[in-house]
Formats: C-alpha cells, structure tokens, sequence
C-alpha cells in the first residue's frame, strides 16, 4: 500500500483525477472487456469527479468505454430522492461526462428481493472481467463503502445495518436529523474491493486523522476495515497533510 501526501483538498483531486485519466487513456478496451471503474459516493471524491468531468470536456478522458459499479446504495429510499446515492452520481458525474447510461452500474437498495440483487451484483461485476480500478473514500472510523467496523475481512456485496456512528455522520446530508437517515443499505464487501487490480482511496481533512493512522499504522483489523488494503499489491491511499496529522 502506498501512500501519497499532498498539500491539500485541491492537490489531491486533481492528483486523483489525472491518474484515473492516465489509467482509462492507457488501457486498450475491447467488446468484451471494457475499463471497469469502482465508484464511491461522499463529499471524499467530489473534487476528483469536477476535475474528471473537467478531463472530459477537455478531451482528455472518455469513459465512452468505460463501465462503473458503485459501491453502495441506501436500501428503501426512493431512486429520485436528493440524497439517493443514485441521484448523487449523476447530480455530481454521470450527467456531465459521455459514459453510456447503460454502462453505469449502482446496487438497487428497492429490490423486491435484496439478497438476489446483492448476488446478482457480484456476477454483474464478474462478467465485466472484474474492476480495473476501485477509487474510494473513508469513512471517520476507518470503514470502506459501508463496511462499517466489525464487517467481514472476506465479505462481499450485501445487506447491511448502518451503526450508530455512520448514520450520525451522514444525518448532515438529511437535515441534521439522525430518524431521517436511512439504517440499511446494499453494500460491496471489503473483498470486492480487494478483488479490484488497483484501489485508490481519497481522504482528506484533520476528521480523518485518526483513522487514517489506524489504517497505515495499525494492524489489518475487521475494526478499521479500510486496514485490509495493507493486503492489496496495487493500492494507494491519496490523502492531503491535514488527514496525517496523526502519523
Ligand atoms: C459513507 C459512504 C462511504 C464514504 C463515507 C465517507 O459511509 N458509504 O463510501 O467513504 O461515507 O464519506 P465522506 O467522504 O463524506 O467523508
């Protein structure tokens, strides 16, 4: 695992942004094996997505063969709700770039039956060839996608029950009210990510200081599961100075 300190928030966008460009431009896509992208939600990567979108527009990026799953959805929430990670995506980059919409995978947290579209979601990302690419974020107590502290080193896409820290830290984005946001979503595992031939996790400010020295620092624990990256031969963690200030 590497990790890369730059000055701040900026810097690690458009870090982030040119390598994910430099990997889509290098890669030679076929019919049968197109870029396939691991996407997150959260604040974390909105700087990447705008200078993405900026590459795009440039023309110096086309995701026109590339194909994205996300990492995870809010099970019960309408698809059209502001705060669907459905609606995130393409409020914050789908709408902005040429990807093709049916290249664009997202977990249905309204499924009439969540465990098949969870299995069903793994096979989605098997026959793509498997992702090329997972970009990610942290969360503040070191969980990736919502594999929040405890989960399965060897997990994949599934049920979850948010805990109370995680649905706390997200209630900014409804109304600062912790009975608005949802407790259950569809999530990948941690060894989904694992099973990526490259990861590469933004974090950014001083929240995810002590996290982020867990992390680096700390064993390969189910309590920081961000932690198993340690494992991955190919992962980089892209942080700002704030976000070591604990290393
Ligand atoms: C949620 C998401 C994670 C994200 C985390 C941190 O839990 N499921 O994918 O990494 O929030 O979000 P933020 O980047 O806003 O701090």
């Amino acid at each position: 695992m590497q990790l890369i300190i730059h000055k701040n928030y900026e810097e690690i966008s458009r870090w982030t942004a040119n390598y994910i460009a430099d990997k889509i431009n290098a890669f030679k896509p076929t019919e049968s094996k197109p870029f396939v992208l691991g996407l997150p939600t959260g604040s974390s990567p909105i700087g990447t997505y705008k200078a993405l979108i900026e590459l795009n527009k440039s023309g110096k990026v086309s995701f026109k063969h590339v194909v994205t799953f996300n990492m995870d959805e809010y099970v019960g929430l309408p698809k059209d709700h502001s705060e669907s990670y459905y609606t995130f995506m393409h409020t914050n980059f789908f709408d902005h770039i040429d990807i093709d919409q049916k290249n664009i995978n997202i977990p249905d947290g309204n499924a009439a039956d969540l465990e098949k579209e969870c299995a069903e979601y793994e096979e989605k990302i098997k026959q793509a060839g498997g992702i090329d690419l997972f970009l990610g974020g942290m969360g503040a107590d070191g969980h990736i996608a919502f594999n929040i502290p405890g989960s399965s080193l060897s997990s994949r896409t599934r049920l979850v029950n948010l805990n109370y820290d995680t649905i706390l830290a997200n209630s900014r984005f409804f109304e600062n009210d912790v009975n608005k946001v949802p407790k259950h979503a569809l999530t990948v595992g941690v060894q989904t990510v694992l099973d990526a031939r490259e990861v590469v996790i933004v974090v950014n400010g001083y929240k995810k200081a002590r996290a982020l020295q867990n992390v680096v620092e700390g064993g390969v624990t189910h309590m920081w599961t961000l932690s198993a990256l340690q494992m991955h031969p190919q992962s980089v963690i892209v942080c700002d100075e704030e976000a070591t200030m604990e290393l």
